[in-house]
């Protein structure tokens, strides 16, 4: 069965407010890596997996995308993506990717900006992608870096001292792939970890080209802005593959 926690209305209101603050990772991080990994998108078809609240969706119209196809397995955040980026070029699917059926060959672009470590069975989803992207298309996927997902006491990875100072990150259990429950925002959150390699060679089967590999330190205005996101700069929080048909 598809996890949809965003449709739990205590965490989505509790998301919500994540990200409307005015500094956070992902304004600071996340999708200023994304952005910068873009092909030129003046007329191009896109695929947005786990479009969330559409704001990239929107960016990419903005940006002369010719279309944007966006899904999210969840109501409540299309009702906002809805409300506050609807645009005749960006169609709106309620819809889980695992789900999602289109011909062959469809996209010059497919993106998605941290929902594919929600998704159980990486290699069907992936096989799909490279199946909808035209030759010479661009996939670029961001995820919870694997080394934050390997634990299986996900809540807090960091060591600390007696005075609260982190010491060191843990990393556990990297090898043994699988579902990890956590409690974020509310408890049984499900993601799932896999390794980097399990991720680079599941696109390599299915025939794409890593084109680029990112794992985003902030920038010092990003530190100044919120100074908790300088801890990005020991380990990595994000995990960034773009790789092309
Ligand atoms: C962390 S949010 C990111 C939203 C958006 N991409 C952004 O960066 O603002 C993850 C999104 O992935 C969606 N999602 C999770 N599993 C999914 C699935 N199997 N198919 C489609 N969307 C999914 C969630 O509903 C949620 O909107």
């Amino acid at each position: 069965m598809k996890q949809n926690i965003y449709d739990n209305p205590i965490f989505f209101n509790q998301y919500k407010a994540l990200r409307q603050k005015q500094y956070n990772y992902n304004r600071l991080l996340e999708q200023p890596t994304m952005k910068s990994l873009l092909p030129p998108l003046a007329n191009l078809q896109i695929l947005d997996i786990g479009c969330g609240m559409g704001e990239f969706a929107n960016y990419c119209i903005d940006h002369h995308a010719k279309h944007v196809t966006a899904l999210d397995v969840s109501s409540n955040m299309l009702a906002i993506a809805k409300q506050e980026h609807s645009h005749p070029q960006i169609d709106y699917q309620l819809q889980a990717i695992e789900d999602y059926e289109v011909a062959s060959n469809s996209f010059d672009c497919i993106t998605s900006s941290l929902s594919l470590h929600y998704v159980k069975d990486f290699d069907a989803v992936i096989r799909q992608i490279a199946q909808k992207l035209r030759p010479n298309g661009i996939f670029i996927f961001s995820v919870e870096h694997p080394i934050a997902t390997a634990r299986h006491t996900l809540d807090d990875n960091w060591i600390y001292d007696e005075n609260n100072n982190r010491l060191h990150y843990a990393v556990d259990h990297y090898q043994e792939e699988g579902l990890r429950e956590q409690t974020w925002l509310v408890d049984g959150v499900v993601k799932y970890h896999r390794t980097i390699a399990t991720m680079v060679n599941t696109l390599i089967t299915h025939g794409l080209t890593i084109e680029k590999i990112v794992e985003p330190i902030p920038g010092k205005e990003a530190i100044q802005q919120l100074p908790s996101i300088e801890k990005e700069l020991r380990r990595p929080s994000f995990l960034f593959i773009k790789a092309k048909k």
